[in-house]
């Protein structure tokens, strides 16, 4: 039985209870309207603790557009029943009033890394992150966090967070789940037609193909950026690269000579819908990444 907690004073308290029982503690933050990649990281979490906490809260911090936020879909019910399936143990969905101290007056800001890519595209995105992810980690306490590969920036902001201000607990980042033809699952997804997704395909081929180029063919960073940017042009004047790079999976700096591993990122609009994908990269002889 999934208990659904609203009030953060009695998660709190279950949260107390499970130290004092010295339960492993999972934790799988989200804004809700979840799928199957959201889900992939409940079960893994499940799998791995005693107990696993699953965060539903549309964080009015970490969208610069109100418009945005407001399309959010909000669908309690139905993630409470997938995550219910899944064996989570809580469902924490508090308010903004419980979550939002009012005049606010810390933030969490990270430089360096958040200074390029949704960074830039996105001004305040990463404080908003860093700071409700640090309170919810204060909160929840757990053990293990587990994020997903496919907000590539946020998993490496958040694991920085943790390790700079010396937080218990271990971010596990976890694989990209795919729809069949290759786009990565997102909810934004839902807003995209027929022939946006099509347009919207443009993004994983085009960093498979990188992929290929770089491993298979040797080409060089530059010539791997270039073919990046070709591979996501269209010719709808709505669809556009927003940037398309590849980069050192820790520092996000550009990479020049790809010697160990690296990531390549993609971010493609296509007409509203911004949808972001990567792929790690590998020179050869390298282990695989994460281990
Ligand atoms: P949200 O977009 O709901 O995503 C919650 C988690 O699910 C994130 O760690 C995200 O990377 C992961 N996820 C989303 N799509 C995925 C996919 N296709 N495969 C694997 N994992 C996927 O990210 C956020 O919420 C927020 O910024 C949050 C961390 C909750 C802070 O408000």
């Amino acid at each position: 039985m999934t208990d659904v907690v609203r009030d953060p004073r009695a998660l709190r308290e279950y949260i107390e209870m499970a130290h004092r029982n010295r339960f492993s503690l999972g934790f799988v933050a989200t804004m809700g309207a979840l799928h199957e990649g959201h889900l992939s990281l409940v079960r893994r979490s499940v799998r791995e603790n005693d107990r696993t906490i699953v965060s539903v809260y549309v964080n009015p911090l970490q969208f610069g557009v109100a418009l945005d936020l407001e399309r959010y879909q909000r669908v309690l019910e139905d993630d409470v029943a997938l995550c219910s399936a899944a064996r989570t143990d809580v469902v924490f969905a508090p308010s903004v009033r419980d979550m939002q101290p009012p005049g606010r007056a810390t933030l969490v800001t990270l430089s360096g890394i958040t200074d390029d890519f949704e960074g830039v595209h996105r001004p305040g995105h990463f404080d908003g992150v860093a700071t409700i992810v640090a309170t919810l980690f204060n909160l929840v306490r757990p053990h293990r966090a587990y994020f997903g590969q496919k907000d590539f920036q946020q998993a490496v902001v958040v694991r920085r967070m943790a390790r700079d201000l010396q937080m218990p607990v271990d971010v596990v980042v976890c694989p990209i789940v795919r729809d069949a033809d290759g786009l990565a699952l997102s909810s934004r997804n839902a807003f995209l037609s027929d022939a946006d997704r099509a347009e919207a395909l443009r993004l994983p081929r085009a960093l498979v193909a990188a992929e290929r180029a770089l491993l298979e063919d040797d080409a060089s960073p530059a010539a791997v950026r270039a073919l990046l940017a070709d591979a996501m042009s269209s010719e709808r004047d709505d669809v556009e690269m927003e940037y398309g790079d590849l980069v050192h999976p820790e520092t996000l700096a550009p990479i020049h000579r790809l010697d160990g591993h690296g990531v390549l990122l993609g971010l493609l609009r296509v007409g509203s819908v911004r949808l972001l994908d990567n792929r790690v990269v590998a020179s050869p002889g390298t282990p695989a990444w994460g281990d």
